[in-house]
């Protein structure tokens, strides 16, 4: 049977860390709804210490959604804890997700807390999280910059306390792919109850190597990742789960491994949440950017027009976008023009069409793309010169 990979969605947490995000509860639970429909396992919908309003939205998601497992951030303290037991109570599937950082640079500057103060806390609030909830997430944040052994413990420890998911998060995008595989791997080999708990991932994008660092992970054994709507998240942000899920789809040869997303509700779901969080999507965005599908070149419109797979990996179909574009512009060839011409309804014999696609290149020459009222003005105007 295939092993399946979980997909963690954390839009509604380190995604709304994102610099100039703020959602409120209505905001957040249209995100959620949209999230079920998108049938992630796991919403991590806030952390409900950190503002009433946070409170608040993640108990109306517990409240509202049915299907995914739904999370809630706590540091590894009691108060943090107790609050997002009392906002997760109303959830049908709820997690507490548990961190604390086990980095020398973070244990040092920012817990000014030892190893062993770390351990301890660690495990006290797995237990206390264990005492509300079944299900129960560990994470040693900045896990990629700490002490191996030091992680092997913690992790162990955590498992021992109670914990069903371990999260092995690249907090600062600071590893490489070879190297987190290495870390993967390793913990996996070297924490004795990793059998007893999903191992899952967090990668942040610093380097441009969120995506990249998770897929590694999956190829190493990992039940979880972590991931984020167009790529949203603290700083350059998360791993983007519609780039996690596409290479899992059109590389099935490779990765070997199913999940539960229904990939059909991927761009109608990167759209809204764009909308509501006001970041644009970059139009090279990989997946749902708007030139994702989007042809110019006249070698490649000759190629997709002949067969799609020339030039397309994936379907637009396939992410629920109706249709790929041919863009005209300088670059574009008479194949996509008489094409355009074909669906604007024009029909024209063989040397008018060279005539009126000179002077399309001719204005494509002087603007960065044709429009159609711009062909139908080449078309009408030769017309009237007929
Ligand atoms: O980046 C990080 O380490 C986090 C943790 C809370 C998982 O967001
Ligand atoms: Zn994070």
């Amino acid at each position: 049977m295939t092993r399946k990979v979980e997909i963690f969605d954390t839009t509604l947490r380190d995604g709304e860390q994102t610099p100039g995000i703020s959602l409120n509860a209505k905001e957040k639970l249209e995100i959620a709804k949209q999230l079920e429909k998108l049938s992630v396992d796991v919403i991590e919908a806030g952390f409900p210490i950190a503002s009433n309003g946070d409170f608040n939205a993640v108990k109306a998601i517990a409240e509202e959604v049915r299907g995914p497992i739904i999370a809630g951030l706590a540091r590894a303290t009691s108060k943090d804890i107790d609050r997002a037991a009392e906002a997760l109570k109303p959830a049908e599937r709820p997690r507490i997700h548990t961190f604390i950082a086990s980095s020398p640079i973070h244990m040092k500057y920012k817990l000014k807390m030892t190893e062993d103060e770390v351990l301890e806390a660690a495990v006290a609030a797995v237990k206390r999280a264990k005492s509300y909830v079944e299900d129960v997430e560990f994470s040693a944040e900045d896990a990629s910059r700490s002490d191996i052994e030091f992680l092997c413990r913690l992790y162990s420890e955590a498992i021992k306390a109670g914990a069903t998911v371990i999260n092995i998060p690249d907090t600062v995008g600071y590893a490489t792919p070879r190297e987190f595989a290495n870390l993967v791997t390793t913990l996996m080999e070297r924490v004795p109850e990793i059998d007893k708990a999903k191992v899952s991932v967090h990668c942040h994008d610093d380097l441009g190597m969120a995506v990249a660092n998770s897929l590694e992970a999956v190829l190493c054994g990992v039940t979880q990742i972590e991931c984020a709507v167009n790529g949203l998240g603290e700083r350059a942000g998360n791993a983007a789960l519609e780039e996690i899920v596409m290479a899992l789809n059109t590389r099935k040869d490779f990765y070997k491994v199913e999940h539960s997303i229904n990939t059909r509700q991927i761009y109608r779901t990167s759209k809204l949440v764009s909308t509501i969080t006001g970041i644009a999507i970059q139009p090279n965005k990989a997946v749902v950017g708007a030139n994702a599908f989007a042809h110019e070149a006249g070698i490649h419109q000759h190629g997709v027009l002949a067969e799609k797979s020339t030039y397309e990996i994936m379907t637009p179909e396939s992410i629920g976008l109706a249709t790929n574009t041919l863009v005209l512009g300088k670059h574009s060839g008479r194949h996509a023009f008489a094409e355009r011409l074909k669906e604007l309804g024009y029909e024209l014999p063989q040397d008018e069409l060279d005539k009126a696609f000179e002077r399309f290149k001719e204005l494509a020459d002087k603007k960065k793309e044709v429009t159609d009222l711009d062909i139908e003005a080449i078309v009408e105007d030769q017309a009237v010169k007929l």
